[in-house]
């Protein structure tokens, strides 16, 4: 993070003091575990924190390069005109990236799995303390923001989800993903970016949304590591089989 406000620095530290215990490394991986479309793209144009869109259509199975979808949320491209503070962006490859996009890039550089960006209708506050408030509501409300972005997962095996950790779960757009799509019959991995909650109950959330797949421990990795987390994360992805 290059920067962080008081209120998200107190965020953070209460998630960390809350996890302490089960989360101490940097970067570890867990055994608990509109209307306008968007495809599933390589990792090279989505690793430009461009919106993934080969087409400029709607994605289609013919469009696919791959078994393998990763698809990610990150708030730094989910505000107005994908500019949320930095606070929550790293620095990867020479770009500017949120934190779940680098690791969602590694994933699908490293599987060959296209990369699909988990986009809101809506735009999130750009100020990250806006955004931590605004979550909080959104996530009280229940509400599951309307997604602009989307693909086939028919033809998709494997489907890597891959998302910050927001208020001690997953953010509502990844349960609106869950939502839209049938994940029936897949291999589901998680994970996670965070400061502190790990996979928090991301394994167990997969499992009761998506009761017909297969879902595995998931990986997770505090924000400020994600950049120097690729040789670590591989390793992990070969292990996985
Ligand atoms: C709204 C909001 C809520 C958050 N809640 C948590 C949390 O409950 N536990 C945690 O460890 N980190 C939490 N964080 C920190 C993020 O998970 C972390 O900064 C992550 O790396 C951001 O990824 P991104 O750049 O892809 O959005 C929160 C951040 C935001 C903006």
């Amino acid at each position: 993070m290059k920067r962080i406000s008081a209120l998200a620095a107190a965020v953070v530290m209460t998630f960390s003091v809350m996890t302490a215990c089960g989360d101490t490394s940097s970067s570890q991986s867990s055994n608990s575990s509109g209307s306008s479309t968007s495809s599933a793209s390589s990792a090279s144009s989505a690793a430009a924190g461009e919106s993934s869109n080969a087409s400029g259509g709607s994605s289609n199975a013919s469009q696919k390069s791959s078994d393998i979808l990763v698809a990610y949320f990150t708030a730094a491209e989910n505000g107005k005109d994908d500019v949320i503070s930095s606070a929550s962006k790293a620095n990867f490859n020479g770009r500017e990236m949120g934190n779940a996009a680098v690791l969602a890039t590694i994933i699908s550089e490293k599987t060959g799995g296209d990369l699909f960006s988990i986009k809101t209708v809506k735009d999130y506050p750009l100020d990250y303390d806006e955004l931590v408030d605004y979550a909080k509501q959104e996530q009280k409300d229940g509400e599951l923001p309307e997604l602009e972005t989307s693909v086939d997962v028919s033809a998709y095996k494997t489907v890597y989800v891959v998302y910050p950790v927001w208020w001690y779960t997953m953010p509502q757009a990844i349960y609106s993903f869950f939502d839209k799509y049938d994940l029936s019959g897949k291999t589901l991995i998680p994970v996670t970016t965070h400061e502190g909650s790990s996979m928090a109950d991301s394994v167990d959330k997969f499992k009761s949304l998506e009761p017909d797949a297969q879902v595995k421990d998931g990986y997770s990795v505090r924000g400020g590591s994600v950049s120097s987390a690729k040789e670590e994360l591989e390793k992990w992805i070969d292990e996985q089989g």
